[in-house]
């Protein structure tokens, strides 16, 4: 494809994804862009096809809220692969950018697995936005939307510790290995202040400080 074309195409991607994707901090559009920017930083070192990557990055959610009984993969896979045809992609790149969106969940990796280097950096890019700061403030943010509790929030960040080695390119476990100490220390202080809400209060120091103030 020319190099107008695809641009054009990207452009067109990005408003639909902007469009589609649910409305909300947790798999809204910033969450589609961060993920956009951390795979092609990815691509850069693991030589990939970047092109393929922006295009599933702003696509991998869109089937968020538009679910009927089957899983957000599908349901963006298949929303995916009609927008593009539509825009007159061809089959080759577009079964490529549909494999990336039908791979890149954790949840649902037992289900379908991520085979190309395009689709393992999806994967790890939106893994990314599961381990960092941001990735922990988004547990409370869908537990907020899901109407949950403090320890389904606690159970959530759990859960993102045990992921925290699961990824599939060096680079993606280079920036993981970085994240690694804020996720642990954050859930610990976490842990210890929803197991046990008095211990904070009823310090000394931290009541003199809070008097004094
Ligand atoms: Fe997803
Ligand atoms: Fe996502």
């Amino acid at each position: 494809m020319e190099i107008n074309d695809i641009n054009k195409i990207i452009l067109e991607t990005k408003k639909y994804s902007r469009q589609m994707v649910p409305k909300d901090l947790h798999h809204g559009f910033e969450h589609c862009q961060r993920v956009r920017d951390y795979a092609l930083l990815i691509a850069k070192t693991e030589k990939a096809d970047s092109n393929i990557l922006e295009i599933a990055s702003y696509l991998h959610d869109i089937g968020r809220g538009h679910e009927k009984n089957q899983y957000h993969t599908k349901t963006s896979a298949e929303l995916a692969k009609t927008f593009l045809t539509n825009l007159g992609l061809p089959a080759e790149p577009t079964q490529k950018i549909i494999h990336c969106i039908e791979t890149h969940s954790r949840k649902l990796r037992h289900r379908k697995t991520p085979k190309s280097i395009e689709a393992k950096i999806l994967y790890d890019a939106d893994g990314l936005e599961m381990i960092g700061a941001v990735g922990l403030l988004r547990t409370a943010l869908s537990a907020q939307v899901q109407g949950k509790d403090w320890n389904h929030v606690l159970k959530k960040a759990r859960w993102r510790l045990k992921i925290k080695n699961d990824f599939l390119t060096l680079t993606g476990k280079k920036i993981a290995k970085t994240r690694q100490n804020l996720l642990v220390a954050f859930i610990n202080q976490l842990m210890k202040e929803l197991e046990n809400k008095t211990c904070a209060l009823e310090d000394n120091n931290f009541c003199s400080k809070t008097i004094t103030k």
